[in-house]
């Protein structure tokens, strides 16, 4: 049994897709289909330029709304970056900060991941921090010294109380976008690694934090992964895009 306190999440990463016609649309499927009325909490990110728009649909809450980066510095001359006062002002509740695009894309390592991670709460929002091998380093068992380097640069940045209003999302490189998910074994492994690594600093924190499976999560999947002790949920990002999917996808979260 998980502890109630760990209430699970489904959160939609909406990538770089869709014009303003298709995230309204996504949008009011999701609400014609009741996503976010059951047990778990449902969150869709959508692209920035989108934020305005899905806020002002999703405007009860019942689906969280959220923004897929933020930059690390508060204000002034950043040309092309977007802080997280601008995402808190216009309603968004949570930010994924670390997500392998962004580490290996975009270059941003570790320490930079952590200022993020710090921006986002600063204002009063849910980080979600991503971290997760790639297939070459899983294959020469370097799966937990990666996971753990990750999450250690932003418990060392921030602290660990920083981690009682935060999210980790496991999303193994190697099951994004491939349609190779993570057993549910393999997933339970390193949730539990993340979850054991907490716990060696602070037990409640520990027992309280939701840690997200990504990677290939679909409808078909979904409920044995999230079946394990140590998954309270997903993050997901092509089977959000369909709203049957990503329906189907929080209904297995809701139990
Ligand atoms: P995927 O992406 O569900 O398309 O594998 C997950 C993610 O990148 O968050």
């Amino acid at each position: 049994m998980k502890p109630a306190m760990r209430r699970p999440l489904v959160a939609g990463n909406w990538k770089m897709n869709g014009n303003r016609g298709d995230a309204a649309r996504l949008a009011g499927e999701l609400l014609s289909r009741n996503v976010g009325a059951g047990a778990a909490e449902a969150l869709v990110c959508p692209p920035f330029v989108h934020l305005v728009d899905v806020g002002r649909q999703l405007a009860d809450g019942r689906i969280a709304l959220g923004a897929q980066d933020a930059c690390a510095d508060e204000a002034g001359a950043h040309t092309g970056e977007v802080a997280a006062a601008m995402l808190a002002d216009l309603g968004c509740r949570f930010v994924i900060v670390g997500h392998s695009e962004r580490r290996a894309i975009y270059g941003e390592s570790d320490a930079l991941v952590a200022r993020k991670f710090d921006a986002v709460r600063r204002h009063g929002m849910i980080p979600i921090l991503c971290v997760g091998e790639s297939l070459a380093e899983r294959e020469r068992n370097a799966t937990a010294e990666v996971v753990l380097r990750q999450l250690d640069a932003v418990v060392a940045g921030s602290g660990i109380a920083a981690f009682a209003t935060a999210v980790v999302a496991y999303e193994p490189v190697w099951a994004i976008g491939t349609g190779r998910t993570a057993t549910p074994e393999q997933a339970q492994e390193v949730h539990a690694l993340i979850r054991g690594r907490i716990a060696e600093k602070d037990a409640t924190i520990s027992a309280s934090l939701r840690v997200l499976y990504g990677g290939s999560v679909k409808a078909d999947n979904a409920a044995l992964l999230f079946a394990m002790p140590d998954v309270d949920g997903g993050l997901i990002g092509g089977a959000s895009l369909k709203s049957t999917e990503f329906a189907a996808i929080v209904a297995a979260a809701d139990g």
